[in-house]
């Protein structure tokens, strides 16, 4: 079930409820592939954009291109205003305090690899703990396993129940005096389970150890407060939300972020350079070395708008709908296993069709136009906890409809026709 935190709710103004009606906005959904109607079930990977967030990019690439920060003409100036203002945007968009506070990078992956890298190498000793989950994706595995035979720390992994749910007793269990991070998504993109954060956080805070949430499969479908749900960190990539791919946000406390280490060292991230010495830029500039990537972020705030337009509640209702009618019709069939079955999930149906290989499956249902992913997305953790190699993974955005569904559900027919 989608569960709907509002602390975040936009007010004061009209938001579209109209859900069904959000499909035209998608210019890639109106095609047809092999010969069908795109069902385009595959947003966990990567969410489609709405023609509001290509004009943007267009707009900022034909009329007001240069790099920011750095000119005194025009084109820098306006370049400059639409990339703050992005900021602005996000820091509106997670509630978060500031705009020092919204570091801009590639993606959750290098978000996380920013804390990893930053304040792991400044926390982190031997005998230390970074708590992680078993449901986790491999980007909030493996920067910590990185950053932990550097420090001589350790990679604790809390335990899932057979639902995919996280064992609340086994996480409360890993918690110590050791642990020193506490890094968890906050909606698996493997199995859709939304985990309970904000009381997760709070138990983490109670050891002392600080904590990262990884927002990637969270932003396009629950409002996000980073106040209220009092994160340390919290990760989000813009191609998951309807933004352009290559976009994303670290939100860092002010404090903490102010203490870290820079991530990556060149231009724009300081304020002297001499043999001497170098001083630091100020934040969020202190972990934007380089160029950024002006016209995606330009793009990611367009994103930004476009979702916060939208009423959450009505955002919310609509995929739960679409999830329960998915997760009920595929059950029904015969040699169907769901994998993921939480009370509380997002928008993300795993499945296996006993004897098809996921990978096949995937590949017949192509031919009818219907797009999932198959494979171990990126958390192969969670395959060797239920014993498997693959799944076949349906994950819906706003855009689905009942059809999209129905689709995939004819396809799975065919494939099933054929392996008879
Ligand atoms: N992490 C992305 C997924 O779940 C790529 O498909």
């Amino acid at each position: 079930m989608i569960t709907s935190m509002s602390p975040s709710k936009p007010r004061g103004r009209d938001l579209i409820t109209d859900i069904a009606s959000l499909r035209g906005d998608f210019p890639v959904l109106q095609q047809q592939v092999r010969g069908r109607p795109l069902a385009y079930l595959d947003s966990a990977a990567s969410a489609q954009r709405p023609q509001a967030v290509i004009d943007a990019m267009v707009a900022q690439d034909s009329h007001n291109h240069a790099n920011v920060h750095r000119g005194v003409h025009e084109l820098s100036e306006r370049s400059t205003d639409a990339y703050e203002g992005a900021r602005t945007k996000l820091r509106r968009f997670v509630n978060a305090e500031s705009t020092d506070e919204i570091i801009f990078t590639s993606g959750t992956t290098e978000s996380i690899n920013l804390v990893a890298a930053s304040l792991g190498t400044q926390i982190l000793a031997p005998e230390d703990e970074v708590l992680v989950t078993r449901m986790e994706h491999h980007s909030n595995i493996v920067p910590w396993q990185l950053i932990c035979e550097r420090t001589g720390a350790k990679v604790v992994p809390a335990p899932i129940t057979k639902e995919g749910e996280l064992d609340l007793d086994g996480f409360r269990r890993c918690l110590t005096k050791r642990t020193k991070i506490v890094a968890i998504t906050h909606v698996s993109n493997a199995l859709g389970t939304i985990n309970p954060i904000k009381e997760l956080i709070a138990l983490a805070h109670d050891v002392g150890a600080l904590v990262l949430v990884d927002g990637a499969q969270a932003a396009a479908h629950l409002p996000i407060d980073v106040q209220d749900l009092d994160c340390d960190f919290y990760a989000l990539s813009g191609h998951k939300m309807f933004g352009p791919t290559g976009t994303g946000i670290l939100y860092g406390k002010a404090t903490l972020l102010d203490s870290m280490p820079p991530y990556k060292s060149g231009g724009e991230m300081i304020l002297t350079v001499s043999f001497e010495g170098t001083r630091f830029n100020t934040l969020p500039h202190k972990f934007e070395a380089g160029t950024p990537n002006i016209t995606g972020v330009v793009g990611l705030g367009a994103a930004v708008d476009y979702l916060s337009a939208i009423d959450p509640d009505a955002l919310a209702d609509h995929e739960h709908e679409l999830l329960d009618y998915a997760t009920d019709a595929i059950k029904e069939i015969p040699g169907a296993r769901l994998i993921g079955t939480a009370s509380s999930k997002a928008g993300v149906v795993s499945f296996l069709i006993d004897p098809i290989h996921a990978h096949d499956l995937g590949t017949i249902v192509d031919r009818e136009g219907v797009a999932i992913r198959t494979g171990h997305h990126c958390a192969m953790p969670v395959m060797e906890f239920f014993g498997i190699a693959a799944t076949a993974r349906a994950s819906f955005a706003l855009y689905n409809n009942r059809d999209d569904i129905e689709s995939l559900l004819k396809g799975i027919r065919i494939a099933q026709e054929i392996f008879k």
